[in-house]
């Protein structure tokens, strides 16, 4: 349970651009700027239907295929954020045998004279720390995840709040630009000890999983000429979703 709430707020850091953890995005003294949202924003043509990140600010956390769907539902708008999450692989479950006496204490690298018995050791021991090395070695493992929230405020003209149930508390974006088909850039900003600190996160939106890089270089230039630090962009992982 306690791990499934972390993954729940961790997903939530990136996908819902909460910036409450030091470990988020792009931090800076002082409180945070006042990026304008987009005018005539229509919070009905943008939450609707699903948006697959393509870019971000830089973080920590290790996601790819991240998404978010709005879904009208019973009056609300649910938004179902969905995301692989690179996982941590776990130490492996048997520990390597500690060396064999032969092996600790040869001095010139070849092994002294052994017994049939000896022998076995050593080379269980160097089978075991090769099954470590290929532990290591292996591919990155991904496991879904997936975080369900709705808009609980739409503030004018382009902020949208989100309530969550699992492990985060209300989170907040701002829609900079967005064409309702092609694209949206979001911007969030989180104050820390009472404006001491900020945390600023941008996020590339599609209706596509990838994107035209020029669509993406316009966009930069867009956010570079309205101030943002584009250098901490990067673009997003939507390879290999589906397995
Ligand atoms: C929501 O998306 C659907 C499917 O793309 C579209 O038919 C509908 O017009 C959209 N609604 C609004 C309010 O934009
Ligand atoms: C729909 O919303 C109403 C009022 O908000 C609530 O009483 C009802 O239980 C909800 N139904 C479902 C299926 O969630
Ligand atoms: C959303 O969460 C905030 C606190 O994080 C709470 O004050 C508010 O009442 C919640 N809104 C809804 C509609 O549940």
């Amino acid at each position: 349970m306690e791990t499934r709430m972390i993954t729940a707020y961790l997903l939530a850091v990136v996908v819902l651009l909460s910036c409450n953890k030091a470990e988020a995005q792009v931090g800076r003294v002082g409180k945070c700027p006042d990026y304008q949202g987009l005018q005539d924003f229509s919070f009905e043509r943008y939450a609707n239907g699903t948006w697959y990140e393509v870019a971000k600010f830089f973080t920590v956390m290790e996601t790819k295929c991240v998404a978010m769907e709005f879904v009208p539902h019973n009056g609300t708008i649910l938004v179902v954020s969905t995301a692989l999450e690179k996982m941590i692989l776990p130490p492996p479950v048997q520990q390597a045998p500690p060396p064999p006496a032969q092996l600790r204490h040869s001095k010139h690298g070849g092994f002294p004279l052994m017994s049939h018995h000896d022998k076995k050791l050593v080379i269980e021991h160097l089978k075991a720390q090769r099954t470590r090395r290929n532990i290591n070695q292996a591919e990155p493992i991904f496991t879904p995840v997936k975080v369900v929230g709705f808009v609980s405020e739409k503030v004018p003209p382009a902020t949208l709040r989100f309530n969550y149930t699992e492990g985060t508390s209300m989170q907040e974006y701002r829609v900079l630009d967005t064409d309702y088909e092609t694209y949206a850039t979001i911007w969030s900003c989180t104050e820390m000890f009472n404006g001491v600190f900020h945390n600023q996160f941008v996020s590339i939106l599609s209706r596509t999983r990838t994107v035209e890089p020029s669509l993406i270089n316009e966009l930069v230039a867009k956010l570079t000429a309205a101030g943002l630090e584009t250098s901490h962009l990067v673009v997003s992982d939507q390879q290999r979703c589906d397995s």
